[in-house]
């Protein structure tokens, strides 16, 4: 089975109709799964949920779909100096302000988990377990350069076994790594990376006999278009530039001008 699993788009909605649309040439993907953080940083926050409910695409809850939902104090994110700190709360403020009543109930519907079984419950196939930071908490980053003693408790925390997956997002970098027969992928960010390239990302899951393969891919799409929206909305002008930059400062960074990968199956 072929899963495609889509994260951390936050109301960038050029990104996430350049997303489907690259899906919807793919016949051979069976289901869709988002894994939270639907909103905050770009303008667009009812829009993506309607979009997201409109094509019967399920997921769990990102820390900014359940902080919004519950009127949380902040919304959960990491901050490295206080300037970014400041841009947060802004986000967050905007976020909550412009988002309707609607999307706001809906975030607060949002499971914390999603478990999936592809050869069905009642077998002893290979199981996927979604979540949006790990098992425990959807606050804490699960990145890169975690040791595999911490994936592996991961792991456990979630009833996941050699031969299973876990997905994740929140970090906004894609990685996959396979510890004890266990895989682990982070999908990326659809709508705000931060690897430095400033397309959109998402994952492609094959999960059912035989050994699961992962494909990160990298999709263009109309940045501009939500650069534009930024600017002319009250969101800090700097959410922008973080779009086109793929979260690098301006200087010597990948831009617009990078091509489009294919998938690569990795193990
Ligand atoms: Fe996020």
């Amino acid at each position: 089975m072929r899963f495609a699993l889509i994260s951390d788009i936050h109301a960038n909605l050029p990104a996430l109709e350049a997303v489907l649309a690259d899906l919807d040439a793919r016949p051979d993907v069976d289901a869709v799964y988002h894994l939270g953080d639907l909103v905050g940083y770009a303008p667009w926050p009812d829009e993506v949920v309607a979009l997201l409910r409109g094509r019967g695409i399920a997921g769990v809850a990102g820390n900014y779909d359940s902080t919004t939902a519950t009127d949380y104090k902040h919304c959960g994110c990491k901050y490295e100096d206080p300037r970014q700190e400041e841009l947060s709360h802004l986000s967050y403020g905007w976020t909550r302000a412009h988002m309707s009543a609607g999307t706001k109930h809906f975030l607060g519907t949002l499971p914390f988990s999603i478990d999936l079984r592809p050869l069905g419950g009642h077998l002893a196939g290979p199981k996927l377990v979604l979540v949006h930071g790990n098992p425990v908490l959807n606050t804490v980053y699960w990145t890169e350069d975690r040791p595999d003693r911490f994936c592996l408790q991961m792991a456990e925390s979630a009833g996941v076994k050699a031969g299973d997956v876990i997905a994740f997002g929140h970090t906004h970098r894609p990685w996959t790594r396979t510890i004890e027969g266990i895989h682990f992928v982070n999908t990326g960010s659809v709508g705000r990376p931060k690897d430095g390239d400033w397309r959109a990302g998402y994952v492609l899951l094959d999960l059912g006999e035989g050994e699961p393969s992962v494909a990160i891919v990298r999709v263009e799409y109309d940045v501009e278009r939500a650069a534009r929206a930024i600017l002319e909305s009250e969101l800090p002008d700097e959410f922008a530039d973080y779009l086109r930059t793929g979260g690098k400062p301006p200087a010597g960074v990948s831009g617009p001008a990078v091509r489009p990968a294919r998938p690569v199956p990795r193990p």
